[in-house]
C-alpha cells in the first residue's frame, strides 16, 4: 500500500511503428496536467510514459524498412517519441522502453511467478489475429467487407485491415478464474473504471464470460523470451502492461519482495484512450490479482480525436503532427485547446477553425489581454508598485470558490470543467476592469484610493490565475508570475490555496503579449 499522498499516474506506452500524432499528444497532455496539478498540491507525484517496442507490428515495420526492430525502435524513440515530450512541454519523471533490461528482467520474474503458482498452462490456439491491435479477435470485433481492397475478407473494426487466421501452440493465462473477482471490483469500487460509459462497456464485456488469455507466441521471436521455454516470446500486451510496475522497480529484488519505489508509488492511476480500456480494466487487474498485487487506483479511458467522424489514426494516415499546431500556436495553446474544447471522457472533432477561434477569443483576447492591460496600468499609474491595500471582497470570494471548484473537478478527472471554472475568474476580471474603468479613475485625483483598490484587486486575481493555470499553461503562467513579481517558484505555489498567494510588490511590463495575434492563415 503506497503512502496516502502518493499520486502515480501513467500514459499508455505507445507503439513505435510510426511517429506520434495529436491523439497521442492529447493523452500525454492530459496526464501531464493532472500530474502537475497534484505535484503543485503537494502530493508525492510520479508521471510515467514510454514506448511499446515488441511484437509483430514493430517487427513487420522494421522488416519493411530494411532494418532490425531494435534499430527501428531506437531511431523512432530518438527522433520522434522523446522530442514529442519537448514539443508539448511534458514534465515526465521517467520514460520506459520495453526493450530495456530493467523491464525485460522483471517481466520474466513476474511470468515465472505466475507459472510457478499454477496460473499458466500450455495449449493450442486457433483464431483471428489483428496485428494493428496486436490482439486475437472474436467474430463480433470483425466485419466482412463487400467492396474495396479487402472485399470478401474479414477486417478488424478498429483498423479496417484484414485479420489473419493463426493456429499456434501457446501458453495461456487462466484469466477466466478472475471473472467474478473482476465483477466484484467494478461493483465495489465504482471509480475503478471511468468514465461511466467505459465502465458499463467493461462490465457488459466481462459478464458475457471471460476466456483464458493466450500469452505467448512462437511463430516469431521479437519479444521477451518465456523464461521456462525459449521457443516462445511473451505476448506483446502482457509484456507492455507490466511496464507500469517494472518502471517503479517491481521485480528488482526477490519476486515476493518488491522494492522501496514500488512500495512507495503503487497503485497507479492509468490514463488511456478508450480503445485500450479493456486491456487495462480486465486483463491488467486479473494479472495483478494472480500475482497477489494491488489493482490500479483507477483506469480512465478518454475519448477519441476524430477526423471526418472517424478516429484519427496512424494506420489510416489521418494523423496530424503535434508540431503542426505548436509551430504556430505554441505548446501552451495546444495544451489548453484540447483540454478545454473536449469534455474529458468524450470524443471530440479537431478543426483548425475551432482552434484559431478559441485561441483568439479565450487566450489572446481573454486571458492574455487582461494580463497585459493590468500590468501596463500598474506600471503607468503607480510606477509598477502594486498598491498595498485590501482587495475587493467580491474578487476574493470568487478566487476562493474558483480554486475549490477547480481542485474538486481535477480530483474527478473533469479537466475541461476545471478550466471552465478558472475561466469564470478570467471573465470576471475582464468585466471588473471594463466596469471600473481605471483609465478614467486615473484622470481624477479624488479617485486615487478607488484606483488603488481596483488595480490591487486585479493584480491579485491575476496572481491566482497564474497559480491555477500553471499546470495547463506552464510557459505563459510563468511569464505572468514573473511580470507580477510573484515570490518563489510558481510551480511551488500550493494550487489548492491559489487564492491565498501574497507577495506582488513590483510589476514588470510584459514585453510581448502572452498570446500574440496569429497573422498567418492556418485554416489550410
Ligand atoms: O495501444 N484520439 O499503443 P498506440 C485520442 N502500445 N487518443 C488517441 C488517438 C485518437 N485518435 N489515437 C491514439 C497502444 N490515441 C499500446 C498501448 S499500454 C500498456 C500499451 C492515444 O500507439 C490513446 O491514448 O496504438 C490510445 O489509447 C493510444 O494513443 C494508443 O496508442
Ligand atoms: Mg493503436
Amino acid at each position: 500500500m503506497a503512502a496516502a499522498d502518493s499520486f502515480y499516474i501513467t500514459t499508455p506506452i505507445f507503439y513505435v511503428n510510426d511517429v506520434p500524432h495529436i491523439g497521442h499528444a492529447y493523452t500525454e497532455v492530459a496526464a501531464d496536467v493532472l500530474a502537475r496539478w497534484h505535484r503543485q498540491r503537494g502530493d508525492d507525484t510520479w508521471l510515467l510514459t514510454g514506448t511499446d517496442e515488441h511484437g509483430q507490428k514493430i517487427l513487420r515495420t522494421a522488416v519493411a524498412n530494411d532494418t532490425t526492430p531494435q534499430a527501428w525502435a531506437d531511431r523512432l524513440v530518438e527522433s520522434a517519441w522523446l522530442p514529442l515530450l519537448e514539443t508539448i512541454d511534458i514534465r515526465n519523471d521517467d520514460f520506459i522502453r520495453t526493450t530495456e533490461p530493467r523491464h525485460e528482467t522483471a517481466v520474466a520474474t513476474f511470468l515465472q511467478k505466475l507459472y510457478d503458482d499454477g496460473h499458466i498452462y500450455s495449449g493450442e490456439y486457433e483464431g483471428y489475429y489483428c496485428v494493428g491491435c496486436e490482439e486475437y479477435k472474436q467474430l463480433d470485433d470483425l466485419l466482412e467487407t463487400e467492396d474495396g481492397d479487402y472485399a470478401g475478407q474479414l477486417v478488424c473494426k478498429i483498423h479496417g485491415r484484414p485479420v489473419e487466421l493463426l493456429k499456434e501452440k501457446n501458453y495461456f493465462f487462466r484469466m477466466s478464474a478472475f471473472e467474478q473477482k473482476l465483477l466484484d471490483l467494478y461493483e465495489n469500487t465504482p471509480g475503478f473504471v471511468q468514465p461511466a460509459s467505459v465502465r458499463n462497456e467493461i462490465i457488459q464485456f466481462v459478464k458475457q464470460g471471460l476466456a483464458d488469455l493466450s500469452i505467448s507466441r512462437s511463430s516469431f521471436d521479437w519479444g521477451i523470451k518465456v523464461p521456462w521455454d525459449d521457443s516462445h516470446v511473451v505476448y506483446v500486451w502482457f509484456d507492455a502492461l507490466l511496464n507500469y510496475i517494472t518502471a517503479i522497480g517491481y521485480g528488482v529484488g526477490a519476486s515476493d519482495k518488491p522494492d522501496e519505489q514500488f512500495q512507495r508509488r503503487w497503485p497507479a492511476v492509468h490514463i488511456v484512450g478508450k480503445d485500450i480500456a479493456r486491456f487495462h480494466a480486465v486483463i491488467w487487474p486479473a494479472m495483478l490479482m494472480a500475482a497477489g498485487l494491488e489493482v490500479p487506483k483507477a483506469v480512465f479511458g478518454h475519448g477519441w480525436l476524430l477526423v471526418g467522424g472517424e478516429k484519427m489514426s496512424k494506420s489510416k494516415l489521418t494523423g496530424i503532427a503535434p508540431s503542426q499546431i505548436t509551430d504556430t500556436f505554441g505548446s501552451d495553446a495546444f495544451r489548453y485547446y484540447f483540454l478545454s474544447a473536449i469534455a474529458f471522457g468524450q470524443d471530440g472533432s479537431f478543426s483548425w477553425e475551432d482552434l484559431s477561434a478559441r485561441y483568439q477569443a479565450e487566450l489572446a483576447n481573454g486571458f492574455g489581454n487582461l494580463a497585459s492591460r493590468v500590468v501596463a496600468m500598474v506600471t503607468r499609474y503607480f510606477d509598477g508598485a502594486v498598491p498595498s491595500v485590501d482587495i475587493d471582497p467580491k474578487i476574493a470570494t470568487l478566487e476562493k470558490r474558483v480554486t475549490d471548484e477547480a481542485n474538486t473537478a481535477i480530483g474527478s478527472f473533469a479537466i475541461n470543467e476545471a478550466l471552465a471554472v478558472i475561466w469564470q475568474l478570467v471573465d470576471a476580471l475582464n468585466l471588473y476592469i471594463t466596469e471600473n474603468e481605471p483609465w478614467a479613475l486615473a484622470k481624477d485625483p479624488a479617485a486615487k484610493a478607488r484606483l488603488e483598490h481596483v488595480l490591487a484587486s486585479a493584480v491579485h486575481g491575476l496572481g491566482t490565475l497564474a497559480v491555477l493555470l500553471s499546470p495547463v499553461l506552464p510557459k505563459a503562467a510563468a511569464r505572468l508570475w514573473e511580470a507580477l513579481g510573484g515570490q518563489g517558484e510558481l510551480d511551488a505555489q500550493p494550487i489548492d490555496r491559489a487564492w491565498a498567494w501574497t507577495g506582488a510588490g513590483q510589476v514588470t511590463p510584459l514585453e510581448t503579449s502572452l498570446f500574440p495575434r496569429i497573422e498567418q492563415d492556418v485554416t489550410v
